[in-house]
């Protein structure tokens, strides 16, 4: 009898599929999440009823859901150890979400800084779920009765919002939700553009973006192309201020192989930027090898992937659907007679 598992702490995460997995969100997040199962409840959910909130091709809303799923499988999230599903296969969560949504104050999701930054970024299409959403995220976590959400620095403001909610509703009706913390890991790197190292890695930039799915030659490509710095001694050393792109590279290296700044610069010394960044191309080109043929096989079995996401939704469903029908007596909603 594995005892431990009655007292693992809940850790739940959503995560947009709004576009392909690259070697930012692996070497920031997902690799690290991968190890998190050992000591962690594990729920990671593809987050499609949030992508709505900006206008999507159906079409490919659906392909990504699926795609990002086996990409995560094949990052290491084992779908034995962690519950892994879609989060619109599971309907308590808008179910919950409208009920949070009236115990969630106008002026709270009026102060929330991606809704604002969103609706500057899609002006022409400021809808309701843009605003209320993180009422959704809220019935996200406290559905699972999470202890921690591991997140970017972006979402802390909407996990503090979750809190307030929570404690919220507890002091109306009694302890119903667990009360959530963020998560921000200790290990992670952030990866920054290869083609401008100030900003970070993202899709909207695919020229300093590596893909997880990329092929190896685009890989190797876009590595030589990778901005270094224009200081005249062009060699490998470990200065975030003055040679932010070689400090990048060297993150990535660090990452992948596991060997220390020291040790990498021990490695190029005397050799220059020609050598390192094939280098560090090659790394990565094997690093993420196994990753992309894995999603590849997964991919090419749909039989299998329905069979993973049918599996990881029947097993958040039954933890959601308790949470769910207290909550729904709590408020007074007459309980469902089938
Ligand atoms: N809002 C998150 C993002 O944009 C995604 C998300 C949705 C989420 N629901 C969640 C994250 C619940 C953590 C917990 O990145």
């Amino acid at each position: 009898m594995d005892n431990n598992t009655a007292a693992k702490k809940v850790m739940v995460s959503g995560i947009q599929p709004s576009g392909d997995l690259h070697l930012g969100n692996y070497l920031g997040a997902v690799k690290n999440w991968a190890g998190l199962a050992q000591e962690f409840d594990c729920y990671y959910f593809m987050a499609d009823l949030h992508s709505l909130t900006v206008r999507q091709d159906p079409k490919e809303l659906r392909r990504r859901s699926v795609a990002q799923l086996a990409q995560y499988v094949a990052c290491g999230l084992d779908p034995e150890e962690n519950t892994l599903f879609i989060q619109s296969n599971v309907h308590e969560h808008a179910e919950l979400g409208w009920i949070i949504n009236c115990y969630t104050m106008f002026g709270e999701l009026s102060r929330m800084t991606q809704f604002k930054d969103k609706s500057a970024k899609n002006a022409d299409n400021i809808n309701g779920g843009l605003f209320t959403y993180p009422a959704l995220m809220a019935a996200d976590i406290l559905l699972y009765q999470a202890d921690f959400v591991p997140v970017g620095q972006d979402q802390k403001q909407h996990c503090e919002l979750t809190r307030d909610v929570a404690m919220r509703f507890n002091n109306i009706y009694g302890d119903t939700f667990k009360v959530p913390e963020p998560y921000i890991p200790k290990v992670g790197a952030r990866i920054m553009s290869l083609g401008n190292p100030t900003s970070k890695m993202s899709k909207s930039d695919p020229q300093g973006c590596v893909f997880l799915m990329d092929k190896p030659e685009d890989i190797a490509r876009k590595f030589k192309r990778a901005v270094t710095d224009s200081d005249t001694e062009r060699c490998v050393r470990y200065d975030i201020e003055n040679k932010p792109g070689v400090a990048n590279l060297m993150s990535i290296y660090s990452s992948v192989t596991g060997k220390s700044f020291e040790e990498i610069e021990r490695e190029f010394d005397g050799k220059g930027y020609g050598a390192f960044k094939p280098a560090v191309g090659d790394a990565v080109i094997e690093t993420l090898r196994p990753i992309r043929e894995e999603a590849e096989r997964m991919l090419a079995d749909k039989a299998y992937l329905q069979q993973l996401y049918t599996q990881g939704a029947q097993k958040a469903a039954y933890v959601a659907r308790k949470t769910l029908r207290k909550v729904y007596k709590k408020v007074g909603l007459v309980e469902k007679p089938f």
